[in-house]
């Protein structure tokens, strides 16, 4: 079911490369179905923390994204149902309602149909959305709230809307590089600003790909995190070769808070990931040539992860 959701929806957009391309926060726009409401959110919220949407009833949404780790996970691959593990490390989803698209591949184009991937994952919550809606109108203060927001049950239209409603209102920009944009030019320490213009130069060229006030482009590119890729990424969509090894480029805010990294959560640390890009990847055929050796100083690594962290 999932597999066929991301192949129904393959993402066909992604914009070209830019450079830098200005810091202003975007805008979030509400689907023309879903308009957001305080009701709409507190409903949203409530079945993002609720474990009955699991089959067993003992993960919900908010298990794996967790709040005090900016809705991301401290372990590489976080505990699904009955112990089961899903296959990729989970990402942060603040400001996830900016983001043109969704999955590591890019596969699923709203907030609102995400909700169905891990609803129904064997490996997640295992529990089939018709089931959720049952278990939620055999709840009288659910069926309550539902009626009262939507004036009608808890159906997949009307849940998918109200986790998505949720997940749009987790935005933050009061980093202190966000205060750094915003003309406070002490809010970044030395090394920090150091690491700073190394992000945005030719040295490095990370800002090639992690551009913007999200620090990122949106585009799918291979970073050269291995050899063999077990997980095949983009290429799991489109089975071309030339898709293997290609992630989603990951907003970089929050980032201090959200190891470990990559899509298997292999690299544990800032450090492991600045030593990653120093050394140039690992050489896979479909590498980008933006990752290459960096021959950078552990002093100028240093730098790059304060900049990292002030993110
Ligand atoms: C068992 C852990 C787990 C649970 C439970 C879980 N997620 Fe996730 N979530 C993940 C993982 C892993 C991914 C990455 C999946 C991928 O890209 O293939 C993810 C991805 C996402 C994304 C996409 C983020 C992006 O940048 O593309 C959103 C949004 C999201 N989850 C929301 C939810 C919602 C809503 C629920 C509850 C209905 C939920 N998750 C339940 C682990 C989990
Ligand atoms: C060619 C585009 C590209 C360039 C250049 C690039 N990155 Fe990345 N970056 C990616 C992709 C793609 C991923 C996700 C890979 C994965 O999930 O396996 C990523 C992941 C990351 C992550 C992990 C984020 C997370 O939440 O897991 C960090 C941190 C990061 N990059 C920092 C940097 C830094 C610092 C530089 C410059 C030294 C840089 N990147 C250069 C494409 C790029």
């Amino acid at each position: 079911m999932y597999l066929f959701m991301l192949l129904l929806t393959l993402a066909s957009c992604a914009p070209e490369s830019t450079r830098v391309d200005g810091f202003q926060i975007p805008e979030i726009v509400y689907p023309k179905d879903n308009p957001s409401s305080d009701a709409k959110i507190e409903l949203g919220r409530r079945l993002f923390f609720e474990k009955a949407l699991s089959i067993d009833s003992s993960i919900s949404c908010g298990s794996c994204h967790k709040p005090a780790l900016s809705f991301a996970d401290s372990v590489a691959l976080s505990d699904g149902v009955m112990g089961r593990k899903p296959f990729r490390n989970t990402p942060s989803i603040i400001n996830a309602g900016f983001l043109p698209y969704f999955m590591m591949e890019g596969g699923v184009k709203s907030l609102e149909l995400q909700v169905l991937a891990p609803l129904q994952d064997h490996n997640e919550m295992a529990l089939h959305v018709f089931e959720a809606c049952k278990r939620l109108n055999a709840d009288s203060s659910y069926s309550r709230q539902f009626d009262l927001v939507w004036g009608d049950s808890a159906t997949p239209f009307t849940l998918t809307r109200s986790i998505a409603s949720f997940e749009r209102e987790l935005i933050i920009f009061n980093s202190a590089f966000d205060k750094y944009l915003e003309g406070d030019s002490l809010a970044l320490s030395e090394s920090a600003r150091r690491g700073k213009d190394l992000f945005y130069s030719d040295r490095t060229d990370c800002s090639s790909c992690h551009t913007g006030r999200l620090l990122t482009n949106f585009e799918i590119k291979n970073n050269g995190l291995a050899k063999v890729y077990e997980d095949k990424g983009l290429f799991r969509l489109t089975t071309k070769d030339e898709d293997a090894g290609k992630f989603k480029i990951p907003s970089l805010r929050n980032v201090k808070h959200t190891a470990p990294y990559m899509h298997d959560g292999s690299l544990t640390s800032l450090k492991a990931v600045l030593n990653h890009y120093n050394r140039g990847g690992m050489g896979h055929p479909n590498q980008d040539p933006l990752v290459r050796p960096l021959d950078l100083s552990e002093n100028e690594v240093e730098d790059l992860i304060a900049f990292l962290r002030s993110l």
